[in-house]
């Protein structure tokens, strides 16, 4: 896995758009954009807004093909990692399809206003996702 950059925009946009996640408001030059390739395709992806101690987790996304083998999962523990690596202690996600597959990775559901102000003044919170999307925590273990 390796941070994305500007150059690596066309496959987030592709590997987003295929799993239906939006690809606006992804900030090449301030947030961390994590991806995994093979043969330079794009497999899995994620992204992370920190504000200091505390990140949005966002734009999750694992090739159609390759779902359901661990990859999510792999890839989680990995942008959690350096998650940790940049001294973020919580991690906030909003989700409206994927709360199973989080909850298996420790994060519990919470009000979304029991987010801080830093992650909910985001796109993501505050314009992008809707009402209906569930807000999950989880506090990283150094
Ligand atoms: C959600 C996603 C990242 C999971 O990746 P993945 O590689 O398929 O996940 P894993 O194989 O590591 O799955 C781990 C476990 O979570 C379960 N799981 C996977 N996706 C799930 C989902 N959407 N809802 C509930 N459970 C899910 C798996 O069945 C598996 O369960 P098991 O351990 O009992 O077998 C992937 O399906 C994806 O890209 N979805 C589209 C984009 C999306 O919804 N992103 C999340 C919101 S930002």
């Amino acid at each position: 896995m390796r941070l994305l950059g500007k150059t690596d925009k066309e496959s987030v946009n592709q590997l987003l758009r295929s799993c239906n996640l939006m690809t606006d408001s992804i900030d090449f030059d301030h947030h961390q954009i994590l991806g995994e390739f093979e043969n330079d395709d794009l497999i899995a992806m994620a992204v992370l807004e920190i504000y200091e101690s505390d990140a949005l987790l966002r734009s999750v996304a694992v090739k159609s093909s390759l779902k359901n083998k661990g990859r999510g999962t792999e890839l989680v523990k990995e942008v959690e990692d350096h998650a940790r690596s940049l001294n973020v202690d919580h991690v906030y996600l909003l989700t409206e399809t994927a709360k199973g597959f989080f909850q298996k990775l420790n994060y519990t559901e919470i009000n979304r206003s029991l987010a801080p102000i830093s992650v909910r003044q985001t796109e993501q919170f505050s314009k992008l996702c809707p009402e209906s999307a569930i807000c999950m925590y989880k506090q990283l273990v150094k």
